[in-house]
C-alpha cells in the first residue's frame, strides 16, 4: 500500500497500486469520510490486509467508525471487511442487499449490523447526507456509489478507473493522453457489456451524473480527480463504439514469464 493522504479537508484516501504486467498500475483506493458519523468506504485488497489496518488506524481510531460503506463485494473492495467490522464494533455495514447475501456464502455477516441500500436511498451521517448512486459503468450487480452532499464528491466505485503508467497521488499527475487511454481501456475491460449498449441509452446514464455535477470524483481505481467530471463523461461516451478490450492470452503469459526470468 501507499501512504494515506488527505484529498479534501474531511476526506482521506487509503491508496494502493496493483501492478498489471506490461500494462502499468491499477490504483486500488479506499476512503475515510470524516463525517460527524465517520464512514469507511471499502476495505482494500486481502493481500494488503495487515498494512490496510495499520493505514486505517493512522487516520482514525476504528472504534470511532459508525459506517462501513461497501460499494460492492469484489475482492479488491472486501479485503479487510471482517477485520474492520471486528475493530469497529459500533460501525454498521451499508451495502446492497445482494452484496451482503453473496458475502454470506463466504463468512458469517453480522446481519443485525447491516443496512441495505438501493440506488436512490440515503443515509444521514450527522453533518451530511450520503446517497447511493449506481455508476454508469459497473462490473458487479451490487455496485452502489456515493454522492456526498457536503463535499459534493462522487465515490464512483470502479467507474472512471484507469490503468496508469506509474503510481500517482492525484489525477492531475497523469498526462491527459495516458489518462484517456487508461480510462477507455479499463472501461472496456471492466464493463465489457458497454459494447452491447446503444450509445444514446448509455449517454442517458452519463447525463444522470452530469446532472449531479460532482466537483470531485473518488474512483476506487483512479487517483482523486477534481474538476474533471465533464472531461471523464465525454471520454466514457466514446466507449460503447470503441474497440473492445481483449485480455492477454497464453502467448502473452509465456512472453511475460520469459521476461521475468530474463530479468532475474
Ligand atoms: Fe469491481
Ligand atoms: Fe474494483
Amino acid at each position: 500500500m501507499d501512504k494515506p493522504h488527505q484529498a479534501m479537508p474531511d476526506i482521506e484516501v487509503l491508496p494502493a497500486h496493483f501492478p498489471i504486467p506490461s500494462m502499468g498500475f491499477l490504483p486500488v483506493n479506499a476512503f475515510v469520510i470524516k463525517a460527524r458519523e465517520p464512514v469507511l468506504v471499502d476495505t482494500g485488497m486481502r493481500i494488503d490486509s495487515e498494512e490496510f489496518m495499520k493505514a486505517l488506524e493512522s487516520i482514525i481510531d476504528p472504534q470511532d467508525l459508525r459506517w462501513v460503506w461497501l460499494t460492492h463485494d469484489d475482492a479488491d473492495h472486501t479485503g479487510s471487511i471482517q477485520k474492520v467490522l471486528e475493530a469497529a464494533p459500533r460501525a454498521r455495514l451499508a451495502a446492497n442487499s445482494l452484496a451482503v447475501l453473496r458475502m454470506s456464502m463466504a463468512w458469517p455477516v453480522p446481519m443485525h449490523r447491516v443496512y441495505w441500500l438501493n440506488s436512490g436511498d440515503s443515509i444521514r451521517v450527522g453533518d451530511r447526507k450520503l446517497t447511493a448512486v449506481r455508476p454508469p459503468l459497473f462490473d458487479n450487480p451490487t455496485a452502489i456509489g456515493i454522492y456526498d452532499d457536503k463535499s459534493e464528491a462522487f465515490f464512483s466505485v470502479d467507474c472512471f478507473g484507469a490503468i496508469i503508467p506509474s503510481p500517482a497521488q492525484n489525477a492531475d499527475d497523469v498526462t491527459e493522453g495516458d489518462l484517456a487511454q487508461g480510462m477507455m481501456s479499463w472501461a472496456s475491460a471492466d464493463s465489457p457489456w458497454v459494447h452491447m449498449v446503444e450509445p444514446s441509452e448509455f449517454s442517458q446514464a452519463l447525463d444522470r451524473i452530469r446532472q449531479i455535477a460532482p466537483k470531485m470524483i473518488f474512483s476506487a481505481h483512479l487517483p482523486p480527480a477534481q474538476g474533471k467530471t465533464e472531461q471523464f463523461l465525454e471520454l466514457l461516451a466514446r466507449v460503447p463504439t470503441s474497440t473492445p478490450f481483449v485480455a492477454p492470452n497464453q502467448t502473452a503469459l509465456v512472453q511475460i514469464l520469459a521476461q521475468t526470468r530474463g530479468g532475474n
